[in-house]
């Protein structure tokens, strides 16, 4: 009975001790981020590269930049404030245009969570200011800032993203409309 009784007093402390062992800080977040919900960093052929990976997270939101830029082009609702790149554009010279989807995509990323990238480019409000980016021909006003918006969800659902991600992409860019709405 009393082996019996320390056997179990043993095995108690050793739940206790592996439970406490547990609580460390390296820990896997329990909440996934939104760069994690949209795939995160598996590695998946890409299809622009061939030869390279790339992250899933990524190459999600990298479809989702491109496609809005199609969408912004095709529909010319609010091209007047891009006209320094599609001048670019028109005369053959597409490397300001990788420039934004590489610019666009980090930001997204780094906006959504994810770790291996960063974003080197203006904060929002110089980006979105004339006279501090000569390449926003003009300051925005709420409408267009609802365009653009409306031109993510589009792209986004071009991507099969899913409503609810798609919700949470649009909290992100909305809880920016104070630094990028400037008239
Ligand atoms: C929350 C919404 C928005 C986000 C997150 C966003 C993000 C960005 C980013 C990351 C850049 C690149 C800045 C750099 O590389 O330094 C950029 C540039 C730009 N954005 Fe936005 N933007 C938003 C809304 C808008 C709106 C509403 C307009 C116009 C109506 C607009 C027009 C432009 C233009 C014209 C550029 C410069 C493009 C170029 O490099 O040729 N953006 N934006």
């Amino acid at each position: 009975m009393y082996k019996l009784k320390k056997s179990l007093w043993l095995f108690l402390c050793a739940v206790c001790i592996t439970g406490m062992m547990s609580c460390g800080d390296d820990e896997e977040p329990v909440t996934p981020t939104l760069y994690e919900k949209l795939g995160g960093t598996t590695k998946v052929a890409d299809p622009a590269n061939p030869g390279q990976m790339i992250e899933k997270g990524r190459l999600g939101l990298r479809s989702v930049v491109d496609s809005t830029i199609f969408v912004i082009v095709g529909e010319g609702k609010i091209t007047q404030y891009f006209t320094p790149l599609l001048t670019e554009v028109g005369a053959g010279n597409t490397t300001g245009l990788a420039a934004l989807s590489k610019s666009l995509t980090d930001f997204f990323c780094v906006g959504t969570g994810a770790k291996n990238f960063t974003y080197a480019g203006k904060n929002m409000k110089d980006a979105h200011d004339p006279a501090k980016n000569p390449r926003m021909a003009l300051k925005s006003d709420n409408g267009d800032m609802d365009i653009f918006i409306q031109s993510v969800v589009k792209g986004a659902q071009q991507n099969n993203v899913p409503a609810n991600l798609i919700g949470e992409v649009g909290v992100i860019l909305e809880s920016l409309r104070a630094d990028v709405v400037q008239r």
